[in-house]
């Protein structure tokens, strides 16, 4: 039988943010540090799959070459969106993608791009490096983008620089099924049937590049906006208010206090870093400092989204409302010789470990979060896929997303993690991160990151109501920290079998290697 920890270890556990549990007594008879109690019966929310959605903006290369070659491309294509790229990302079952933007879309009209390509206007884009934007990728290249993948569209409309006039147009064009100038304007450019669209953005980043306005002037706004993004028959859209890209608790306060009654989710951005916004960080060359430093910040995100969400509880007891984490993940400086514009940064053994603990912290929240995505799916931010012209590989931060993909529509089982710490200088960190979930078999999935580049970590895991028969696992991780995939060697960083786990009296006992993600399977 377990025996109770004693106080003074119990304090230093506490310090462990990273599993957001109230700190409850697990008691066990050994010196592991370590511990993770699994409550297996107690599994009742669901881990929306939405929570591992994705962005791709019209912004460097992520759209054009990450997805969109043209049909002429000797790049293998099916009609312009290139090959490779979807079946990589068919892999980590991608369930929803956000398009436009970012801010892209609050200067995006959406009729320029439908209608043949080669009478499509050409615009500047004037948020990513000023370059031509050719609108030959449209609506219907996105929705045929999203038939390929078999995932949902989440659209986000213009307020900045449209019209409520024109936001209701593209909705009707995309979603109405009877006849109207807009329905007939989508048969006419060779869309017979409508499409369904479950999620529309209405603004992006409103508090900035969305327009600039104050929260209660933008409450305002999305209430006349939404009421024109209308429900045709046969399509019921989620209505999503632009959120901030801080801790911006007004901001909730107001939309919420205002608009709660016409929004069905609210969004929030969280970007992470090593530096400032002016210094971001290498990407690649960077010092133990730099990857305790952006872990720190990751590790944020918790008490971010709890009081977000005590706020959001305040004007919606029942978590009708969904918040949508829409935009996340590291943001590092640009890769030297590339455009500034393009935001086109490498992605090393760090960003996975970041994604490990991103996506734990997502699952906790799963009562509250329904969606998020990060930035962005191709070439920019923390991308899975980097393209150069006909090449293409997946990046450290892909394959979390392929081995954490056995948490997507399984029920949050919940945790009690009583974590030892990593230490850098007088700070401290959890050694750990973690979350569980059970699938529709029955099966326990529970996902670990080691933040400690130095030292492995030895940890030890309970589970009540559930007796573990067998454990397997898979392992990421490499050497150094910094190790990454190139187009030269391409599986520098990939997973691989983790054979590290056994079961004694019933509770599984691994070593985590340092710097590492895992994902246990549990029968
Ligand atoms: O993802 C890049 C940009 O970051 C997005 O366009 C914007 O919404 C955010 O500031």
């Amino acid at each position: 039988m377990f025996r109770k920890l004693t106080l003074s270890i119990v304090s230093i556990l506490i310090l462990n943010a990273c599993a957001c549990f109230a700190a409850t007594e697990i008691s066990s008879d050994s010196n592991i540090i370590n511990k993770i109690f699994i409550h297996a019966e107690a599994a009742k929310e669901t881990i929306n799959p939405e929570i591992y959605g994705h962005f791709a903006e019209h912004l460097g290369r992520c759209v054009y070459e990450g997805f969109w070659v043209g049909p002429d491309s000797k790049i293998p294509n099916v009609n312009g969106t290139r090959k490779d790229v979807i079946e990589a990302l068919k892999k980590i079952n991608v369930p929803v993608i956000r398009w436009p933007g970012g801010c892209f879309a609050d200067e995006y009209h959406w009729k320029d791009g439908v209608g043949p390509a080669e009478k499509r206007p050409e615009m500047v884009n004037t948020h990513w490096g000023m370059v031509t934007e050719s609108n030959k990728f449209g609506t219907h290249e996105f929705m045929e983008l999203c038939e390929l993948l078999g995932c949902q569209p989440y659209i986000s409309g213009n307020v900045g620089s449209g019209t409520p006039e024109e936001m209701q147009d593209w909705v009707e064009y995309m979603t109405f099924a009877g006849k109207s100038q807009m329905a007939d304007l989508r048969r006419a450019n060779g869309r017979e049937k409508p499409w369904k669209v479950k999620y529309f953005g209405v603004g992006n980043e409103n508090w900035g590049c969305g327009g600039n306005m104050s929260a209660e002037y933008y409450a305002d706004v999305f209430k006349r906006y939404a009421t024109y993004v209308r429900n045709y028959p046969g399509n019921n859209v989620v209505k999503v208010a632009s959120g901030p890209g801080w801790a911006d608790y007004h901001w909730f306060e107001v939309l919420l206090g205002k608009a709660a009654g016409q929004m069905d989710a609210i969004s929030l951005h969280y970007y992470v870093m090593s530096g400032s916004w002016e210094h971001k960080g290498s990407a690649v060359d960077f010092n133990e400092g730099e990857w305790f430093k952006v872990l720190k910040n990751t590790l944020n995100l918790d008490e971010l989204i709890t009081k977000t969400a005590a706020v959001m509880n305040k004007y919606d007891k029942p978590k009708r409302i969904g918040l949508f984490v829409d935009e996340w993940g590291t943001w590092w400086d640009v890769e030297k010789g590339e455009n500034p514009g393009f935001l086109y940064q490498q992605n090393t053994l760090r960003d996975a470990v970041v994604a490990g603990c991103f996506l734990n912290i997502l699952n906790q929240h799963c009562d509250r979060v329904k969606m998020a995505n990060i930035a962005q799916i191709n070439n920019v931010l923390q991308a899975m896929v980097l393209t150069k012209g006909e090449k293409m590989i997946v990046t450290p931060t892909y394959h979390v997303f392929e081995m954490y993909k056995v948490h997507q529509g399984s029920k949050l089982v919940p945790i009690d993690v009583n974590s030892g710490t990593y230490q850098n200088g007088s700070d401290t960190l959890p050694a750990i991160s973690a979350s569980a979930s059970k699938d529709k078999k029955g099966k326990i999935h529970i996902s670990i990151c080691s933040l400690n580049p130095q030292s492995p970590a030895e940890f030890e895991c309970a589970l009540e109501g559930f007796q573990a028969k067998k454990v397997t696992g898979r392992i990421l991780t490499a050497d150094a920290m910094n190790a990454h995939n190139t187009f030269e060697k391409a599986d520098a960083v990939k997973p691989a079998e983790f054979k590290g786990a056994e079961i004694k009296d019933g509770k599984i006992l691994a070593t985590i290697p340092a710097k590492s993600v895992i994902v246990l399977a549990i029968e």
